[in-house]
């Protein structure tokens, strides 16, 4: 199994001290930054664009994990990629023929994550699987922090991380929204291996400790 990676969303941060609140996450042990890309139209929130990644990326290096909420993942993908995106996902929902964005982005040498909302089946990315560096299963739908967790992700995360280990891959298996202590328990029962969260972690007064919190 691949090691644990925690990955804050800055979409709980101070928008207006971005690069002092990600450097606060990493010092605080975070292994990525998760960004979350809405367009307005996917979802009917706005955030940032690649501009803002640019401009992040340069003040602090990181790895940044970026979450296309958008209607057009392939051409998006690769303006966040030339910004300095390590990986890039997008969902699967969004996208017409997937295959054709994964390859167009795999084509720009970036890591590629595909996205289902908890609408769809996880079953529905199976086809998909091996040409993946992760896949992400939405614990709330997508589209603002701050919600509470769907008890039905664990189930759908198991059923992704069965397929992983029959496959013998190592595509990594990440779970989204609502991630505290104790849901983090959860769905690491169940097989992921990369955690995002927003509020549990910019929320909290030492947030050292609440990353350490979603590991233990
Ligand atoms: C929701 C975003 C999440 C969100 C997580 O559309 O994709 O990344 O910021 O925030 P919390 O942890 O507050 O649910
Ligand atoms: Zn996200």
């Amino acid at each position: 199994m691949n090691p644990l990676v925690i990955a804050p969303s800055i979409l709980s941060a101070d928008f207006a001290r971005l690069a002092e609140e990600t450097r606060s996450v990493q010092t605080a042990g975070a292994e990525w930054i998760h960004f979350d890309v809405m367009d307005g139209h996917f979802v009917p929130n706005l955030t940032f664009g690649p501009a803002v990644l640019d401009g992040l990326n340069k003040s602090v290096p990181a790895f940044y994990d970026v979450h296309l909420m958008v209607t057009d993942p392939l051409e998006y993908g690769k303006r966040f990629a030339k910004a300095g995106a390590n990986l890039v996902s997008f969902h699967l929902e969004a996208a017409m023929d997937p295959g054709a964005v994964i390859d167009g982005l795999k084509a720009v040498n970036v890591q590629v994550g595909l996205v289902i909302n908890p609408g769809r089946s996880p079953e529905e990315m199976f086809p998909y699987l091996d040409r993946l560096d992760l896949v992400l299963v939405m614990s709330v739908w997508a589209g603002f922090g701050g919600q509470s967790f769907q008890d039905a992700a664990p189930a759908r995360v198991e059923i992704l991380a069965r397929e992983i280990a029959r496959r013998g891959l190592k595509t990594r298996l990440q779970v989204d929204g609502g991630i505290n202590a104790k849901t983090s328990r959860l769905v690491r029962d169940a097989g992921a291996d990369t955690l995002v969260a927003g509020t549990s972690v910019f929320g909290a007064a030492d947030r050292a400790a609440a990353i350490a919190s979603l590991r233990a």
